[in-house]
């Protein structure tokens, strides 16, 4: 059983892991610690935007369609219905993870396909009329493929068996092209290549994925087989990207183009909401995000450049994706307040305090901040206490900001909370306190080990 197997007992036989923030809390982490005790672990959104980083035996791997639940044998790791999947660029994905992948893979034949198309259209698309980028993709085909999905002209996954898939192929491209023009795009035909070299491409990479063990099977039989009462397996779910990136929940339009919430999980398994026996949020001890508007980002107008930086050093905070710099800020309370209120968490667990442990020996910076609210730039009006998804953040000033003293002591080696130094005990009760939940672990480094509970 691992270090965080208790949150699979009594009743609670499937447990999800969900981003509490602007995702790379350390989901992958706290998945894979979980994913020890489990059967079956399943993603409902999301695809190679997603990359969440496990440290085991002084190695470093980045899963990005996978479920973290590959490096557990045994395990049975489901690409759900919900899931873009760039189908070539996750045999790559496969290979790069080499023996440490064990767990066996299955993919929705249901899930949509992203194809080179979607990519290119992703890439050109995200600008203002000043050639600024606005929100700051990963350039995955993230968002042009669940938009052609919900315009009913995407292939699934197992669209490319079908002896009709070339014709659906010419009309996802006739989509793509006209998306591309209504851009501006220049249609390069090296790039935007024809419907039937892709066809070739993607029935190959099917192939190539059929030789690495990949079933194609429908997840939610997977899913409900195992949490029958008279089978009693344990399911994980795990979220990628975070609440407030979330299409519907976030800081729209600097958002993802899934549901990242728990909200998300039955749909994106097609199993019932009754499924979810507990959700667990990640979130970080300080905030990050990658890409969205600096002035949208105001727990980073919060915080001195010079301790963003310092964070940013200390904390590695660049993208496991794209290698981008996140943005650094304090923790921020309107958002924390709302992530509570929209996935109903049972518990969080809070990671990367060993960083500002960092921080605390190697600067002068004697506090953690805590950013209380948003103000309108309106004199007179009410400090905004939570988050909402239509509030104009661009338009709103950090507010008033709350400060405890930083911990200086080394805490990777601490296993036991309440081991925990004085200031750090007190930083975690606050949390708890304005999340309205408990904390259920306290991450104190990237390993696997790293865990305190
Ligand atoms: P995810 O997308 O939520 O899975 O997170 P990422 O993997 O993108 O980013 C989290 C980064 O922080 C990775 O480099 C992890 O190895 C690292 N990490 C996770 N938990 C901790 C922690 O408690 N302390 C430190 N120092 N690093 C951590
Ligand atoms: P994990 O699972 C952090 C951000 C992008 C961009 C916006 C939309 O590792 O936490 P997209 O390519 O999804 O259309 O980009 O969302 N983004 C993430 N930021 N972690 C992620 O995933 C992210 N996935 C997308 O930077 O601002
Ligand atoms: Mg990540």
């Amino acid at each position: 059983m691992s270090r965080l197997g208790h949150l699979f007992e009594g009743p609670h036989r499937s447990c999800a892991v969900v981003g509490v923030q602007w995702g790379d809390e350390g989901k992958g982490k706290i998945a894979d610690i979980l994913a020890d005790s489990a059967d079956v672990v399943a993603r409902w959104q999301g695809g190679p935007n997603a990359g969440h980083t496990v440290c085991f035996d002084g190695g470093e791997y980045v899963t990005h369609h996978l479920p973290v639940g590959v490096f557990h044998a045994e395990t049975t790791n489901v690409i759900g219905c919900g899931c873009v999947v760039d189908l070539e660029a996750l045999v790559e994905e496969i290979e790069s993870l080499g023996p440490a992948k064990q767990g066996s893979i299955v993919i929705d034949p249901n899930a949509t396909v992203i194809t080179p198309w979607h990519r290119l259209i992703d890439a050109g698309h995200d600008e203002d009329e000043e050639g600024e980028d606005i929100v700051g993709t990963t350039n995955r085909g993230i968002g042009p493929t669940y938009a052609s999905r919900a315009s009913r002209v995407a292939l699934r996954v197992g669209d490319l068996m079908r002896d009709d898939a070339g014709l659906m192929l010419e009309r996802l491209f006739d989509w793509c092209v006209s998306r591309a023009r209504a851009d501006d795009m220049t249609l390069d035909p090296d790039a935007f290549v024809p419907p039937s070299d892709v066809l070739r491409h993607l029935r190959g990479a099917l192939d190539e994925l059929k030789d690495h063990d990949v079933r194609i099977e429908p997840g939610a039989p997977i899913l409900e087989a195992s949490l029958r009462t008279d089978v009693a397996d344990r399911v994980l779910f795990e979220g990628a990207q975070g609440t407030m990136l979330g299409l519907r929940a976030g800081n729209y339009p600097y958002v993802t183009s899934s549901t990242p919430t728990a909200a998300g999980i039955a749909a994106g398994c097609n199993i019932s909401p009754g499924r979810v026996d507990r959700t667990i949020g990640v979130m970080k001890a300080y905030t990050t995000r990658v890409g969205g508007s600096d002035e949208a980002f105001l727990c980073g107008r919060a915080m001195d450049d010079y301790v963003a930086e310092q964070i940013r050093d200390i904390g590695g905070e660049y993208g496991a994706t794209t290698g981008r710099p996140r943005k650094v800020g304090w923790l921020d309370g309107p958002a924390l307040r709302y992530a509570a209120r929209v996935n109903g968490f049972d518990g969080v667990v809070v990671t990367k305090v060993d960083v500002l442990a960092e921080l605390g020996r190697q600067t002068d910076v004697e506090h953690v901040d805590f950013l209380d609210d948003y103000r309108s730039n309106d004199a007179g009006e009410e400090p905004i206490c939570t988050f909402e998804p239509t509030l104009d953040a661009e338009a709103l000033t950090p507010g008033s900001t709350r400060s405890s003293p930083i911990w200086t002591e080394e805490v990777r080696t601490m296993r036991r909370r309440d081991r925990a130094p004085e200031p750090l005990r007190a930083f975690l009760d606050f949390v708890a306190e304005q999340m309205e939940t408990d904390v259920a672990a306290v991450s104190v480094g990237p390993d696997r080990e790293a865990i305190a509970t």
